[in-house]
């Protein structure tokens, strides 16, 4: 039986990505998370007593608290733990540098030692799989092609630099010491787990709260979204058949301005949770001081984020050329499925 070493499992990719692995394999997790701020135990409740899976409340900065959990010797290490709010990156890059770039390193540096100590299928097997994201690309105008495995980096927000930092890292410890390494670039995920700090999620409390939606600027930049469901098997087929040294961009070509997401949640909410419903009821629209009767008169623009990316699309018919993979959920089907979720769960975002 397989033992999967998860960084970042108690955020949101990482704890869908445990859930999955334990409902669809037979593989025993190692989950190694430092249970910051943007880790929910409530993501948990579920797994926790699951006799394949194991904890480790550990900073991936701290390379004798990592060596603990290398102990058990995984067979493989799937390395999602990261800063990963954009905002908060331009407020204080500290933590990002620490977790995202000293972080990589320390496991990179477990990694290649336990690797070094293999023989045999395990050796030829063992892949360390660093999860990064489409925003080291840096920023699209409305005309050009979509982001590809070859487009040169350039980033631009201190969580992006930090992301691509860990990514020269990755394929130097590859080129360096052979250590078979793998790579994605995902779009913007969205699902459940998700911390409401986050762009869908925000909207959604957002809104529930009868509070204002902000969307950055004139509302027209772009993103790329993807359902985390989609992003966790495209993760899977790399990890099963992706080749060592290669990297893979994961996408499903759901292009849309952030006023356009904004009103697509809000128009969703109005179908399955009118304004009329809402025990928070408020009398008049806190943007207009008009009588409420749409979530989307809670959206207000406001200043942009500096250096705001204006557009990710990212083009992933490596993906699907090379290992088959196609997405499964469709939009705005899915997106609705999400807002449904945050609505039937409110227990998970709202404070305890
Ligand atoms: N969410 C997206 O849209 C998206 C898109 C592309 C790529 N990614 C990448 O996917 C990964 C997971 O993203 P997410 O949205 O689930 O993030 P998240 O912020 O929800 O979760 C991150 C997790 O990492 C943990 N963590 C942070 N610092 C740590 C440390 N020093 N040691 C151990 N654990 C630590 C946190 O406690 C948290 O549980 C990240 O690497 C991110 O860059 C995310």
């Amino acid at each position: 039986m397989k033992k999967i070493l998860i960084t970042g499992g108690a955020g949101f990719i990482g704890s869908n990505l445990i859930r999955h692995l334990l409902d669809t394999t037979e593989y025993q997790i190692i989950n190694v998370d430092k249970l910051t701020y943007a880790s929910n135990p409530k993501s948990h409740s579920k797994i926790k007593n699951n006799n394949r899976y194991q904890f480790f409340p550990f900073d991936i900065a701290k390379p004798q608290q990592l060596a603990e959990a290398f102990s058990l010797s995984p067979d493989a290490v799937i390395h999602l733990a990261s800063e990963t709010h954009v905002d908060r990156s331009i407020e204080d890059a500290g933590a990002f540098i620490e977790t995202n770039i000293v972080g990589t390193y320390h496991l990179l540096q477990q990694s290649r030692e336990l690797y070094q100590s293999l023989h045999g299928t395990r050796k030829s097997e063992f892949r360390f799989f660093h999860v990064s994201t489409d925003e080291v690309y840096g920023s699209l105008q409305s005309h050009d092609a979509p982001f590809s495995e070859t487009t040169p980096y350039d980033p631009h927000s201190p969580y992006s630099a930090s992301k691509a930092s860990a990514d020269h890292l990755v394929r130097a410890w590859h080129a360096t010491y052979q250590l078979p390494v793998l790579i994605s670039h995902s779009a913007n995920n969205y699902g459940p787990f998700q911390h409401q700090e986050k762009f869908i999620p925000k909207i959604i409390v957002s809104a529930l709260q009868l509070t204002h939606i902000p969307v950055y600027g004139d509302g027209t930049n772009i993103r790329d979204w993807i359902n985390v469901a989609d992003h966790i098997t495209a993760t899977t087929a790399i990890l099963k058949n992706g080749r060592p040294g290669e990297t893979y961009n994961i996408s499903a070509n759901y292009e849309q301005t952030n006023m356009e997401i904004a009103l697509q949640v809000c128009r969703i909410l109005d179908e399955l949770y009118p304004i009329s419903q809402n025990p928070r009821l408020a009398s008049s629209s806190p943007n207009t001081g008009a009588p409420l009767t749409s979530y989307e008169q809670l959206i207000r623009l406001v200043d942009d984020r500096p250096g705001h990316d204006f557009r990710y699309a990212n083009d992933c018919s490596k993906l699907r050329e090379e290992l088959g993979w196609r997405p499964q959920y469709t939009h705005p089907a899915s997106l609705a499925e999400t807002v449904k979720w945050y609505v039937e769960n409110q227990d998970y975002w709202r404070a305890p």
